[in-house]
């Protein structure tokens, strides 16, 4: 449902060469979705893991799989995420030509649609598209890195989504991404956002259940 508060630990900052703990431990925590994302070198400075990881671990988990493709014309790839167990795969919107496309393709394959975008791309430019999305993310970072600071601007940001959504009558979730913590988690989700992702907010804390604990209950008194 869209406005409900969601904690979507990254499974970027986890140990990996143990993912099968830490999806495991983040999902016994309380996470409501499991953020993967994905990066090809090529779109961001920084390789990640892909569709074999994730399709390893959707064998361990009940989670609500949230990928996102930091990846160059995703479209080529959709079908792998798909089989791989993904439930909702967010693209970027400076990394398709042809986004209309590749969203009614993630939508083909039965799956929830997102798009995201850099912090440098101004919300004007999803007005034709959020009908067709169920998602929006703002990277609240520039994306490649985990464990970077909250991009203040980005606030302001999501309040201009929020009244475009308002506009149009529109429901969709926002997801932020980036530089969220427990301290901060209240600040993006006062402006509009729903969904949080958090890599080192969760995954850098000793106590997992905790930290997502508090990440919610900080948004949830926004
Ligand atoms: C950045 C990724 C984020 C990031 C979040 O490219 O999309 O999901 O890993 O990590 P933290 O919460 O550490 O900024
Ligand atoms: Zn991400």
């Amino acid at each position: 449902m869209a406005g409900e508060i969601k904690v979507a630990p990254s499974l970027l900052a986890a140990d990996m060469g143990d993912l099968r703990r830490a999806v495991a431990e983040v999902e016994r925590a309380g996470a409501d979705y499991l953020h993967l994302d994905v990066m090809d070198g090529a779109f961001v400075p920084n390789i990640s893991f892909g569709a074999g990881v994730i399709k390893a671990l959707r064998r361990e988990s009940r989670l609500f799989f949230d990928a996102h493709l930091m990846v160059e014309e995703p479209g080529r790839y959709l079908e792998d995420f798909a089989a791989a167990g993904a439930d909702l795969i967010t693209v970027h919107y400076e990394a398709c030509r042809h986004l209309h496309r590749v969203i009614q393709q993630i939508k083909g394959l039965g799956l929830k649609a997102g798009v995201a975008l850099n912090p440098a791309t101004p919300v004007t430019m999803l007005e034709d598209i959020l009908p067709e999305v169920d998602m929006v993310l703002l990277m609240s970072v520039n994306p490649g890195f985990g464990g970077q600071s909250y991009i203040p601007e980005t606030t302001e940001k999501i309040a201009r989504l929020a009244e475009m959504l308002k506009a149009r009558g529109l429901a969709l979730d926002i997801e932020v991404d980036g530089g969220i913590t427990a301290e901060n988690a209240a600040v993006p989700a006062r402006a509009g956002a729903n969904v949080l992702v958090s890599g080192t907010g969760v995954f850098g804390r000793a106590d997992y259940a905790a930290a997502i604990a508090a990440i919610r209950q900080s948004a949830a008194a926004r």
